[in-house]
């Protein structure tokens, strides 16, 4: 019989190998491990802002990503807003910047190391595909960098 495991279950074996991971290593190991843990995820990744766009880098995805991004689609608004944004469906996001055609819903987290703005951007193949559960596992792996 196979187990079939929560999100929340999910969520917590990632953190606690991504715990394990010397720092240096650390947004690397986030994409890919939550990325190879939902299947209806098709991207998993950072970008970083630098002058007025966003580059791309670490990250894990079905497609290579656009890099670099203008500041006005979901990744660049949760930064300017500072706060995550979940987006049940892009379509309906005025500003969304279709990297992949599949992505159905997005979910954007913000957050600075140093003084460099970052976003942990995930697209789902699945429309609102994203909950409280997401927002709240997804900001504590970003609390711990
Ligand atoms: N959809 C994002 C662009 C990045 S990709 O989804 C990988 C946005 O609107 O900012």
């Amino acid at each position: 019989m196979q187990l079939i495991e929560n999100k929340e279950e999910i969520y917590t074996k990632c953190i606690k190998s991504i715990n394990n991971v010397p720092s240096k290593n650390k947004l690397k190991t986030i994409s890919t491990m939550l990325f190879d843990s939902f299947e209806n995820w098709i991207f998993c990744g950072f970008y970083f802002k630098k002058d007025n766009q966003l580059f791309i880098g670490d990250y894990k995805a079905l497609k290579i990503p656009c890099s670099p991004i203008n500041f006005e689609g979901v990744c660049g608004a949760a930064i300017k807003e500072n706060e995550i944004l979940n987006i049940p469906d892009v379509k309906k996001f005025p500003g969304h910047i279709i990297c992949d055609p599949n992505s159905k819903s997005e979910i954007c987290v913000p957050f600075k190391i140093h003084s460099t703005n970052f976003v942990l951007d995930i697209d789902s193949n699945k429309l609102d595909n994203f909950d409280e559960t997401d927002c709240r596992f997804l900001t504590k792996i970003i609390k711990n960098l």
